[in-house]
């Protein structure tokens, strides 16, 4: 079995807006109705988990509901940050679940083919896989934000995107071995190379964009737009 955890908590400090970014709208429908339709259309996904924003899982029913997703089996509250949202998550999911997906609501134009890929490298390599794209631009280090200190080889830069796809017992290892050291991370991947495990890097998708500034929502929905 393949469950989905789709954390969408966040406040949307960045883009700066009232409504918790995974309710603004896109293309008339909020952000989320977006992310949960592309699971919803994707065969290898049995189930999905929705963590809302804290005082939000009402209106997330209600959403439920009015969008008659049928793969959604729990809304649960977020936590504090991206992995505390994650791991509420993880304690929904049902007990027969082999894989799951991580799934950024912020990123609403999901291909159901992407999240087919991840999950085909995935189960080919038996422990985890995750979206990526080769970086385009050159990267610059700098450790005061003033001086350029270097320049990294692009070549060995790759975003990571999600979806991000992983044995269900790794993925609960890495946030409990997370928790037990206090780390404090942006994605599972890296929770999961803690671990010493092999993840497959699978070529993302250009247009599966992380909505995080007020423009992000300008393309999402100029993309959506040339879609429907
Ligand atoms: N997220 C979450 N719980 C949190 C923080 C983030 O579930 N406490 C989710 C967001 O809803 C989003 C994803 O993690 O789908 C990636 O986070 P990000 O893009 O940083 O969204 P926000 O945290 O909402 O934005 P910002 O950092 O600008 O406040
Ligand atoms: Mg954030």
């Amino acid at each position: 079995m393949t469950t989905s955890i789709v954390p969408a908590a966040g406040k949307g400090i960045r883009i700066g807006s009232n409504l918790p970014k995974a309710l603004i709208p896109i293309a008339g429908k909020p952000m989320i109705f977006w992310t949960v339709a592309a699971f919803e259309r994707t065969p290898v996904v049995d189930a999905v988990v929705l963590v809302a924003p804290e005082n939000f899982t009402e209106e997330f029913e209600r959403l439920r509901k009015e969008s008659k997703w049928e793969k959604v089996i729990a809304i649960v509250s977020g936590g504090a940050d991206r992995q505390q949202s994650v791991w509420n998550g993880l304690q929904a999911i049902p007990k027969e679940t082999d894989w799951v997906i991580v799934h950024d609501a912020a990123r609403p134009l999901v291909k159901p083919s992407l999240i087919v890929a991840t999950w085909d490298a995935a189960q080919e390599i038996g422990t985890a896989a995750i979206a990526a794209l080769p970086c385009s631009s050159t990267v610059k280090r700098t450790f005061d934000g003033i001086l350029v200190a270097e320049t990294l080889d692009r070549e060995q830069i790759w975003l990571a995107q999600t979806p991000q796809v992983f044995e269900a017992d790794l993925l609960r290892e890495a946030h409990e071995q997370a928790i037990r050291d206090g780390c404090s991370v942006t994605d599972d991947a890296m929770l999961v190379e803690r671990l010493g495990v092999p993840i497959r890097l699978v070529f993302g998708d250009p247009e599966n964009i992380k909505i995080t500034y007020p423009i992000d929502l300008a393309i999402a929905e100029a993309l959506i737009n040339s879609k429907v």
